[in-house]
């Protein structure tokens, strides 16, 4: 059983930084503990965002964002570059995340789906990128058809903050991240 799937609201994003507080320390995601955590989840140039509720006790337990993709970072260059598409026609997957106890269920394959759809019913590509670290995501975008056709590094250490555990990559913990870009299926004609 998925846990149930809706349009975000506003009165949601305190859960959803509680959510990605949780998996910052449960699985490294986001890398970096961040002093606010529900307005890095809201994000920035957000078309539409979902989340996953626990019916139990109306707690979020999954979140996923399609926005609009940021002119000229590196990411957005290799999209362009691969694809071929000018900046308005790709849709970017973002803050897709499900906390640990919800995992497993089928709630992470099926918010994937829900933005895919969305980007495609606006016309768009679905691109993303991830760190290296998060093997699951991996799996994911992979049976959703999304391809890995890059990577870039990003150094975060100037955004340390206490109680910041950062991520394991060759066996150090590091902020040094290694980020892997993908794009998803293209839009029905
Ligand atoms: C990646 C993530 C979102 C996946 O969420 P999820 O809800 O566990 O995803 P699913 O349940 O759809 O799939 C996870 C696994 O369960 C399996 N699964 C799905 N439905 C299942 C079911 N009904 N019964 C048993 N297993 C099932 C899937 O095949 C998948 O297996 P795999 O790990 O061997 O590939 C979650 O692990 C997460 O939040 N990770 C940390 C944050 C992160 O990496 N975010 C990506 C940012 S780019």
């Amino acid at each position: 059983m998925t846990f149930p799937i809706r349009p975000r609201t506003t009165s949601d994003l305190p859960g959803v930084g509680e959510l990605l507080t949780a998996t910052h320390h449960s699985h490294a995601y986001p890398v970096i503990l961040l002093e606010d955590m529900a307005a890095w989840g809201a994000g920035t140039g957000v078309l539409e965002a979902w989340v996953a509720v626990d019916p139990a006790d109306g707690r979020v337990v999954g979140h996923v964002s399609l926005a609009e993709a940021e002119p000229d970072d590196a990411a957005t260059l290799q999209w362009q570059d691969v694809t071929g598409l000018p900046l308005h026609q790709l849709g970017v997957v973002r803050r897709l995340v499900v906390h640990e106890r919800a995992q497993g269920h089928g709630t992470g394959t099926e918010l994937l789906a829900t933005t895919v759809a969305a980007a495609h019913r606006r016309g768009l590509r679905p691109v993303l990128d991830m760190a290296d670290n998060l093997a699951a995501a991996g799996r994911l975008y992979e049976r959703a058809g999304f391809e890995h056709i890059g990577a870039y590094d990003l150094d975060l250490t100037e955004y340390l903050r206490p109680g910041d555990e950062g991520y394991a990559r060759d066996g150090e913990i590091t902020h040094h991240l290694h980020v892997l870009t993908w794009i998803g299926p293209e839009p029905p004609a």
